[in-house]
């Protein structure tokens, strides 16, 4: 599949690389951006070969994504606002809700959207000098891709309002010292090998282990501590017994 704002490309046999690439605009997320993002993920959804998925920039650009196309938002009626016509907001829920394991390796800035796109996946990666940032209130708007809930979720209460109140920047090592980020690398090259050489270990692992674990994870943020747990115990025993059967290893299944 060609795209016009992204690049698809298959790394260590199992590994799908997604970068983003609409350099004029420092990646800045149309809804057409968007679109070819969820194709790109929903196709390595329905891969069988592909069990993990890194979301980056890419080489040429110092930036992740500087957020929403504030210019196309400009073009949008009241009425398309209040009808969602053109805003889109069930693509990031179609991305956020990717089966596979997603890793984001973020360079430069994630702003907005772009942090916003960063949280959708499910480990993050970055550079020591990238920041980011929910500087929406300074456009007199909020975050609108998650960016009050798994922000807040992330940073706690406090800082993540200072935050989105003040639209202020942060750094990489608050940044990784809170959580938002996993691991922090010297430089665009060390990140990608990184990304790569995590995204490769996940991809070793059962496909079914990996998706079931994975939604576990996410929903603990979802349905609060009690359902959460019950979905894990669910999971544990369906896995447990699968594996008594010596089944559960390469079989790609939804339940
Ligand atoms: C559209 C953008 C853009 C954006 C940058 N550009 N960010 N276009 N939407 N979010 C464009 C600029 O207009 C400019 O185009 C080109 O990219 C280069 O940007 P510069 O500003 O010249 O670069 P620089 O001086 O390096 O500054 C980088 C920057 C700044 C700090 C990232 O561009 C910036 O503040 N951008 C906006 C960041 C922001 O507010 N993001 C939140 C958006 S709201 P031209 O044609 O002039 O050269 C959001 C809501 C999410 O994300 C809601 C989800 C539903």
């Amino acid at each position: 599949h060609s795209y016009q704002y992204i690049r698809a490309s298959t790394r260590l046999e199992r590994v799908r690389l997604v970068e983003l690439h609409r350099p004029a605009v420092l990646n800045a997320l149309s809804p057409a951006v968007l679109l070819e993002i969820c194709h790109a993920l929903q196709a390595a959804d329905s891969n069988p070969e592909i069990r993990c998925i890194i979301l980056a920039g890419s080489p040429e650009l110092k930036v992740f994504a500087a957020g929403a196309d504030i210019k196309y938002m400009l073009t949008l009626s009241s009425e398309d606002v209040l009808n969602q016509k053109g805003m889109h907001l069930g693509t990031w829920d179609k991305i956020y809700r990717t089966l596979k394991p997603m890793v984001a390796a973020v360079q430069g800035l994630a702003l907005g959207g772009g942090c916003e796109l960063a949280m959708c996946c499910d480990i993050i990666l970055a550079t020591k000098k990238t920041r980011f940032g929910q500087p929406e209130i300074k456009l007199g708007i909020i975050p609108g891709g998650g960016g009050t809930q798994r922000f807040t979720q992330i940073m706690g209460k406090s800082r993540a309002m200072e935050l989105v109140l003040t639209g202020d920047m942060f750094g990489a090592v608050e940044a990784n010292n809170r959580g938002l980020v996993a691991k922090l690398y010297d430089d665009y090259e060390d990140l990608m090998k990184g990304a790569l050489y995590l995204a490769y270990r996940i991809s070793g692992m059962s496909p079914i282990a990996i998706a079931n674990t994975k939604r576990s994870v996410n929903e603990s943020f979802e349905l609060g501590l009690t359902s959460g747990l019950k979905t894990e115990q669910a999971f544990l025993i369906q896995g447990l017994l699968n594996s008594r059967l010596g089944e559960g290893d390469d079989e790609e299944e939804d339940e």
